[in-house]
């Protein structure tokens, strides 16, 4: 039985986030847990929010097969042409059709093609296209073209990651959650074969909140007017997941939360 392993690496933020992931780091880690694929959200990964095309760049140099994204995507308008242009750059599918850029790409790997999806939840978000929808019809139009699905869910809600996991079990080879920044320890295999995590974390400085100063976090629960968020510093790690997945299935033969 040929297996491929993707690991899959949670919203990295800003500087701190992207130099952890230079100089190798990514590409060693991945190797030694064994991964085939490295799938990895670069939300944040610009100082002060969304995606430069610096550090879009920097997470693709690092070693990052596809970027996912998120709500923060189209913060910057610089990042706009870029991901027209770079098929292994994506933003939610499910953003009305004349936004830029490419909700699901086909990465190769090891002869096979995988299928990765982004999208964007609706609860307490964006209320965009249903993900449940939008995941059916991208399936529906891949259908022959693919032999491995993976899919970034970027939600605030639990149920809502856990409702297209199950909703979609069998049917994909991993769902993970992304954007709460948070690392869940639900990593599993679902009845059917589909891996799953709710969120995988970040990829950041553990100093701070969610990545960012502790000081203007607070700023914005207690005064309330708006403020730049600087990212945190110093005591910096990447949380992920790793999913296995049967070639000849399609499906998930194991899922594990990772720490690197
Ligand atoms: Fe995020
Ligand atoms: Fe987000």
């Amino acid at each position: 039985m040929a297996k491929i392993k993707i690991l899959c690496v949670g919203d990295v933020v800003g500087n701190a986030g992207c130099r952890y992931l230079e100089g190798g780091r990514l590409r060693r880690c991945a190797s030694s847990l064994g991964a085939d694929l490295v799938i990895v959200n670069g939300e944040n990964s610009a100082s002060g929010n969304g995606m430069s095309r610096e550090s879009a760049s920097s997470l693709l140099a690092s070693g990052a097969d596809v970027v996912t994204g998120g709500n923060h995507t189209f913060k910057r308008r610089e990042i706009y042409d870029m991901l027209d242009d770079e098929s292994s750059l994506l933003r939610p599918a499910n953003y009305p059709g004349s936004v830029p850029g490419n909700g699901y790409t086909v990465a190769e790997c090891m002869g096979y093609r995988i299928l990765v999806i982004n999208l964007l939840g609706c609860v307490y978000m964006e209320s965009l296209a249903s993900p449940f929808e939008t995941a059916e019809r991208i399936l529906r139009e891949m259908k022959g073209k693919y032999d491995i699905s993976v899919i970034d869910i970027h939600a605030e809600a639990t149920s809502e990651k856990m409702c297209l996991a199950r909703y979609l079990d069998g049917r994909v080879s991993a769902v993970f959650g992304t954007h709460t920044h948070v690392q869940t320890s639900d990593a599993q295999v679902l009845p059917a074969g589909t891996g799953y995590i709710t969120d995988l974390g970040m990829t950041g400085s553990m100093n701070g909140i969610l990545g960012v100063k502790t000081e203007n976090i607070i700023h914005k629960f207690t005064v309330k007017t708006p403020i730049f968020f600087e990212a945190a510093e110093g005591n910096v790690s990447a949380h992920g997941a790793v999913f296995t997945v049967d070639t000849d299935t399609g499906l998930c033969i194991n899922a594990e939360s990772v720490i690197f």
